[in-house]
């Protein structure tokens, strides 16, 4: 029962920072991501204001992120290593006039945007996020300001993505860019991840990092914005960007009245999205977010990668993702000759399927009511919870932690049925089929009256001490129920505990654990263990990625927990430390 959520959960967390990219050796350097929030550009907005502006995109829940750009050519492949992406360049350190030979075999044929946007919309997505420019600096549109574009450096010779907009609009879908503002490979003066500021591999990439700003980065922007008719700009890698360097971008954000902007340009923009990248945050973010994700281990086509995520696992998470609120950006890295790779289109096909049955479950949903639930998650849309079932119960009994009553539960693989509803000790037990009409996720669509009633979380507020913690980082944060605030240790400290007393036992069945927002990534060693007697008995243990863990436990009663964490690299430290009741 447990094992799909053992999988499901170990790549949660909580990390907000653009993570390097496979293959990418050294993270951005100077990258500092703003928690999503106001901006300067929509600061003047008033909160309704802000809601008709996001409206769309809450709506929209599950969109297509495509990394298109002349690393397709190289496909991966340098010398004898085929595991670059997109960050090639940079990861092989290719000089620029050797680089530029890729995009003279950049001439994709088959590109066929009419079929992008049908394929996409056929897989239940609701909006699209392309790279008009990734850090290799290639202009996927005309470009005044740089030759180093898809018109004047390749044999197609024409734009790329306009069309694209044209196709997306013309299947009712929205449309984005991606834009690497500060990293730029090719354009003397943008930055290399790995160098100092106006240096890079190359000597002609020497060069100013204000004059590229103003004369390609600010530019480009600008033809954009006033070209084409998007609803979302997607900075990232937020390199140098002081607030002076980033108001030269950000003012042009209101040259499209209605523009969502993601929280990657640095500089005090704190954008309007959180940009968990590769992982699903174990509990949720406040605010709104999105899950940007790949299928396999590259953004860019790498021909070699055939590490793909099945099309089962990318459903859970699309599904855990709506649970916690956030919204998810699942990626193809198309071919050089403008092609989505069969097995990304499989995937496509298989999601689709599932959201033409199931998607009331997840357009328009919000936030479920369970922090944690074993069989899988819940999404909501007002009085109806829609419950996820991952692990289709053996018994045809599903205990659902919940007080309400309920009106009716449905399967929305079988409209109009109508299960078994009884409740007891403070759950509702549901009698479902035998078979699963989904092995999948099948879905119940639960009325309920008035606002969800469920247990709280016995660690949520419960009294907590640790070994160290740092002013301002005490160790009750880890227990304050959100991950925004946390414990930590100081500096200096390696290894640290964190104790909370649930003030009664409780028979405990999973817990989950938030790490803190931090770059480089906190890789911990953390072990769990219950007071027994006159000690403590390990109950879990493991290592982190820096985005969390949660996972299932032989159900355990007991009053007191320790966690103890040991770092690598910085000290320890938890952003949340949830204990879930065993059902
Ligand atoms: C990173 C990478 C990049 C990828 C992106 C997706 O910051 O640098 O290659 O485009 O994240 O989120």
């Amino acid at each position: 029962m447990k094992i799909v959520l053992i999988g499901l959960c170990l790549a949660a967390g909580l990390v907000q920072i653009p993570a390097a990219p496979t293959n990418n050796p050294a993270p951005a350097e100077g990258v500092t991501v703003e928690p999503a929030a106001t901006t300067p550009a929509t600061a003047v907005e008033t909160p309704a204001q802000r809601d008709a502006r996001m409206a769309w995109w809450r709506e929209a829940k599950f969109g297509l992120f495509l990394h298109w750009g002349v690393y397709s050519v190289p496909a991966g492949k340098y010398g004898n290593r085929t595991d670059y992406g997109e960050w090639i360049m940079n990861s092989a350190r290719i000089p620029v006039a050797e680089y530029q030979a890729y995009a003279r075999q950049f001439n994709p044929v088959k590109y066929d945007p009419a079929l992008w946007a049908k394929t996409a919309k056929a897989a239940g997505m609701r909006y699209i996020v392309i790279t008009a420019k990734h850090h290799e600096g290639f202009a996927m549109f005309p470009s005044a300001a740089s030759k180093w574009n898809v018109v004047d450096a390749t044999p197609y010779g024409k734009d790329l993505v306009g069309p694209l907009v044209t196709a997306a609009h013309a299947e009712g879908l929205h449309i984005g860019f991606y834009y690497s503002q500060s990293q730029d490979w090719n354009n003397p003066g943008g930055a290399k991840s790995g160098f100092k500021e106006g240096d890079g591999w190359d000597p002609a990439h020497k060069g100013d990092y204000d004059a590229y700003l103003n004369n390609v980065a600010v530019p480009q922007v600008r033809e954009l914005l006033t070209t084409y008719p998007i609803d979302i700009l997607w900075w990232d890698t937020p390199m140098y960007m002081t607030p002076e360097r980033t108001a030269r971008l950000a003012n042009l954000v209101k040259l499209r009245p209605g523009l969502i902007t993601n929280n990657r340009l640095g500089g005090g923009f704190g954008g309007d999205t959180a940009t968990p990248e590769q992982f699903v945050p174990v509990t949720g973010y406040p605010g709104d977010w999105e899950t940007c994700m790949t299928m396999n281990d590259h953004w860019g086509y790498n021909a070699w990668d055939q590490d793909w995520k099945s099309s089962t696992d990318l459903i859970h998470k699309l599904a855990e993702i709506c649970s916690k609120g956030g919204n998810f950006l699942l990626n193809i890295g198309p071919t050089s000759a403008g092609e989505f790779p069969p097995a990304s289109i499989a995937r496509l096909h298989d999601i689709g399927q599932w959201l033409r049955v199931n998607g009331d479950s997840i357009y328009g949903t919000t936030r479920g009511p369970f922090p944690y639930l074993s069989w899988g998650v819940a999404t909501r849309k007002g009085n109806l919870l829609y419950l996820h079932i991952f692990q289709w119960p053996k018994a045809g009994r599903l205990q659902v932690p919940l007080q309400n009553q309920v009106k009716s539960a449905t399967l929305l693989a079988q409209p109009g049925s109508s299960l078994p509803v009884t409740s007891q000790d403070g759950q509702i037990i549901l009698t479902l089929p035998a078979q699963a009409p989904d092995s999948t996720d099948s879905v119940i669509a639960l009325e309920i009256v008035g606002q969800p009633v469920t247990a709280p979380l016995p660690s949520a507020g419960a009294h907590a001490t640790a070994s160290a913690w740092l002013p301002g980082s005490e160790p009750a944060n880890a227990f304050d129920g959100t991950g925004e605030k946390r414990w930590r240790a100081p500096a200096n400290v390696k290894s640290a505990w964190l104790e909370v007393d649930l003030g009664q036992p409780v028979a405990i069945g999973a817990f989950g654990l938030d790490e803190p927002d931090v770059w480089p990534r906190l890789h911990q060693h953390y072990t769990l263990e219950v007071a027994e007697g006159a000690g403590w008995r390990q109950i879990a243990a493991g290592k982190t990625q820096g985005h969390g863990v949660c996972q299932p436990l032989a159900p355990v009663t007991a009053q007191k927990f320790r966690l103890t964490m040991v770092c690598e690299q910085g000290s320890p430290g938890v952003a949340e430390l949830q204990l879930y009741r065993a059902e």
